[in-house]
């Protein structure tokens, strides 16, 4: 069975108005099933460029110099749009830095996590029609440990504490 990630000499450069920045070079990484990997570096070392990589949403003006990042022995620049919806947000997924500017203030928590149930119902089988996305958005909420999910789902952004961890 092929290693979950499986990243090889991978080197990328950032084009800008000043010409190419060597922002990643010669990464190698395996992470197999079940294993945890920690990537440890100064600020502007390329941790973010490299998991944005990974999951083909890097920096418009990024091109790949050698290498290949394989997910589940599929190499991720081979796949279309269409094989990316069943990968991206489904079986890789990451969490973006200071993620509480990541939600939208006009949408209520319910709303948000809804439109993600329904972007990726079809791919992951849940159903995604409007009551089973509520019920589904509590029993997120309620898993990560958030009180009282079913207020939750109808506040907006602005009215959870940071961190939601008291009382939200
Ligand atoms: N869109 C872009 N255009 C030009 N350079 C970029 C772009 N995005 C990132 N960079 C450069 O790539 C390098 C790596 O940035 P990156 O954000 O991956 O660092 P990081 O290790 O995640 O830092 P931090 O720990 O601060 O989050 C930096 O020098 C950054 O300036
Ligand atoms: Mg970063």
């Amino acid at each position: 069975m092929s290693d979950l990630l499986e990243i090889r000499d991978f080197t990328l450069d950032i084009d800008t108005f000043d010409g190419p920045v060597h922002v990643l070079k010669n990464i190698n990484l395996t992470v197999k099933r079940g294993e945890t990997l920690g990537i440890v570096g100064e600020s502007g070392s390329g941790k973010t460029v490299l998991v944005r990589s990974i999951l083909g949403i890097g920096p418009k003006r990024s091109r790949t110099i050698s290498g290949s990042i394989a997910f589940d022995g599929t190499d991720l620049s081979t796949l279309s749009d269409v094989e990316w919806k069943k990968i991206r947000g489904v079986r890789i997924s990451m969490i973006f830095q200071d993620p509480m500017t990541y939600l939208n203030p006009l949408f209520t928590i319910g709303q948000q996590i809804g439109d993600v149930i329904a972007a990726h119902g079809r791919a992951t089988g849940t159903p995604t029609r409007q009551k089973a996305r509520r019920a589904r958005s509590e029993e997120l909420l309620d898993q990560v440990g958030i009180p009282d999910p079913s207020r939750v789902c109808d506040q907006y952004p602005h009215q959870l504490s940071g961190g939601c961890a008291r009382g939200c």
